[in-house]
């Protein structure tokens, strides 16, 4: 539902950018069921911090208060070779076990995301799967070209392009607030702009020297708290962050 004009104005971010002090923004969103609002807000005061001269970091960082604040948690949940990699070079996870292994809460973790968000790399891969893996849950297929979406049969699958930010902003618009980000890149883009919330890392006992990386470069650091770490008797270490 779209929030009433009185709870607009209720949940104004200020921006603060005069040239005699440091320009800051306070973010009161007094109502929670206006969070595109506030992300939409949070987006114009941010462009506001970046035209005064701002690290985009720094306007990242209030991206992710507000997402905080509200309660949108973008989650990550993937499986790793020790060394980091997602997929061989070629895309091939021969060296994931088989049919996910041994049950390490995969179908616990999905019983609460509201929406996928998947690269079109991922997509690719997955696209090959039958029957479709993802049943019924929302998916959001992430490219910058058209995608040919009439030949999965069973999903309820769209998709989107754009800045994370914006994606996010479309998706709790339309009432997705817990999404799984997937794919190395797209996991990637998100962390660089402070919109993921938690990590669940799963590592297979292998090296495989080269792949395709879960992590790449980011504009600071990323502080993590360390939620859990449960080990499983088939050897895999499944690590549980939030990004704090
Ligand atoms: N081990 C695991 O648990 C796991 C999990 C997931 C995936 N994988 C593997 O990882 C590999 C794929 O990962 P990847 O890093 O290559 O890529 P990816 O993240 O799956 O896909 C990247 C592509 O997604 C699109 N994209 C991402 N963000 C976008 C945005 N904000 N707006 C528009 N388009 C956006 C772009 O496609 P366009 O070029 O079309 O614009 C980009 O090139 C596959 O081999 C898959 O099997 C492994």
């Amino acid at each position: 539902m779209r929030p009433a004009r009185k709870h607009l104005a209720e949940n104004r971010s200020q921006v603060c950018a005069r040239d005699d002090e440091t320009p800051s923004v306070i973010v009161e969103p007094k109502t929670i069921g206006a969070r595109a609002f506030v992300v939409a807000e949070q987006r114009a005061a941010s462009r506001h911090l970046i035209a005064a001269g701002i690290q985009i970091d720094r306007a990242h960082e209030h991206i992710a208060i507000v997402d905080k604040i509200i309660g949108m948690t973008a989650s990550v949940f993937v499986g790793t070779s020790v060394d980091g990699f997602i997929a061989r070079l070629n895309g091939d996870f021969d060296f994931l076990p088989a049919g996910g292994g041994e049950p390490h809460g995969y179908n616990e973790f999905m019983a609460g995301i509201d929406a996928i968000v998947i690269g079109r790399h991922t997509f690719d891969v997955v696209l090959k799967f039958s029957p479709w893996p993802y049943g019924k849950t929302r998916v959001v297929v992430l490219s910058s070209r058209p995608i040919d979406l009439s030949v999965i049969v069973g999903g309820v699958v769209e998709q989107m392009s754009g800045e994370p930010a914006e994606i996010v902003e479309r998706l709790a618009a339309t009432g997705a607030h817990n999404l799984y980000v997937d794919g190395g890149i797209t996991i990637q883009r998100f962390l660089r702009a402070g919109l993921i919330q938690r990590l669940i890392i799963t590592r297979v006992p292998v090296l495989i020297g080269e792949g395709i990386p879960l992590f790449g470069s980011l504009p600071h650091d990323v502080a993590l708290t360390h939620i859990a770490t449960r080990q499983f008797p088939s050897g895999l270490v499944q690590s549980e962050y939030a990004v704090t």
